[in-house]
């Protein structure tokens, strides 16, 4: 038989077990019963102190109050433990097949200056009849150099701070690209000319400041027909730039250069003030990109014979036009995340650029 303080023990345990509607209150009712002060414990302390002749059997209903109390408290953990993870899977119940709702309220998302400039770009271009080609970041060196005319001990490889990754099973080591112009190749050997594509895409150098990153983007162009002469390029790219940067006016040099896979070759400046930074009117002169014909050997590398075909291409950065367009004096924001910078230069994605709205 229990005694009547054991048997209250037992009752009010289950009281408040019963009242326990979370772990933390389940965990102080146990150390408040088995706990080194807990009641049960003070009770089996206590042993000691009780007559010889009652202390077995009363040491004997402690021991059997002690498993019920250890198998109750236990009991309820579980019930409480089962109850937590239900309410958790009905809070977190997710139907997918509900169509999808914008997280966060209109207005709250922007597009990023980068992306901004490509979609910029494809309008321009697409309006001139140019569509948009693509190609991978690595990418076989005879892509990235050999087929345009920068073979194996030229110094122009040294010039681009190549990445290399380990070589293949041909013993050539590919790249990570070094310019877009790769892309160049990559579609003569894939379409038939006519072809009038650009290439906007991810770059990468093994170069860090404030004025280059380690990957980058550039924008490719190429156009590939009969009869097509410098005449084409300098229109093509004089209207893409007036139109880009806003300018109607903007003055616009062609200056002769060199570059392995055109032949001439011309950098491109545009007219600014070097003192304010205004594009534009000021006498200063810009480089901004760089073009030429496509080259004989380029042409003969990709399956074309040039006395049929000729061609002009031209390459450029995108952060770099962009960085001007906007005015802004630093390169690395563009890739650093920082929420404040994102929204100050974010555009809404609800108006994309079109020729109709203006760039
Ligand atoms: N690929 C060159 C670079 O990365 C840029 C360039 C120059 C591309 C002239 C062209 C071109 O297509 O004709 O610096």
């Amino acid at each position: 038989m229990m005694s009547d303080d054991l048997a209250a023990l037992r009752a009010e345990t289950a009281e408040q077990l019963a009242a326990a509607a979370d772990l933390r209150a389940w965990d102080a009712v146990r150390v408040a019963t088995l706990g080194k002060s807990g009641k049960l414990t003070g009770l089996l302390k206590g042993l000691g102190a009780v007559p010889a002749e009652q202390r077995k059997e009363r040491g004997a209903a402690l021991n059997r109050l002690k498993g019920e109390l250890e198998s109750a408290i236990e009991a309820r953990r579980l019930a409480l433990e089962d109850a937590a993870l239900e309410a958790r899977l009905a809070a977190e119940r997710l139907d997918v097949t509900l169509p999808p709702r914008p997280a966060a309220p209109a207005g709250e998302g922007g597009i990023h200056p980068i992306s901004r400039t490509f979609e910029e770009l494809v309008a321009l271009f697409g309006a001139q009849g140019f569509s948009v080609a693509e190609g991978p970041d690595i990418e076989s060196d005879w892509l990235n150099f050999s087929a345009l005319n920068i073979p194996d001990h030229h110094p122009a490889r040294q010039d681009h701070d190549t990445f290399y990754l380990p070589a293949g099973a041909d013993g050539r080591r590919p790249v990570l690209r070094t310019h877009t112009s790769p892309v160049q190749a990559r579609t003569m050997l894939g379409q038939e000319p006519p072809i009038r594509v650009i290439v906007p895409g991810r770059t990468w150098r093994a170069d860090h400041d404030a004025t280059h990153s380690p990957m980058f983007h550039q924008v490719e162009g190429l156009v590939i027909d009969r009869g097509i002469h410098l005449g084409h390029l300098k229109g093509c790219l004089i209207d893409f730039l007036r139109a880009f940067f806003g300018i109607a006016d903007l003055p616009v040099r062609f200056r002769s250069s060199y570059f392995p896979f055109t032949e001439p070759s011309m950098e491109v400046d545009i007219g600014w003030n070097r003192k304010t930074g205004q594009l534009g009117a000021g006498g200063d002169w810009l480089e901004i990109l760089g073009s030429g014909m496509v080259h004989p050997k380029v042409l003969a590398n990709c399956g074309l014979d040039p006395r049929e075909w000729q061609g002009f291409a031209f390459g450029m950065g995108i952060e770099r036009i962009t960085m001007l367009k906007h005015g802004m004096p630093d390169l690395r924001p563009f890739y650093e995340s920082d929420l404040r910078w994102l929204r100050h230069w974010a555009s809404d994605p609800l108006s994309p650029p079109s020729l109709a709205e203006g760039i």
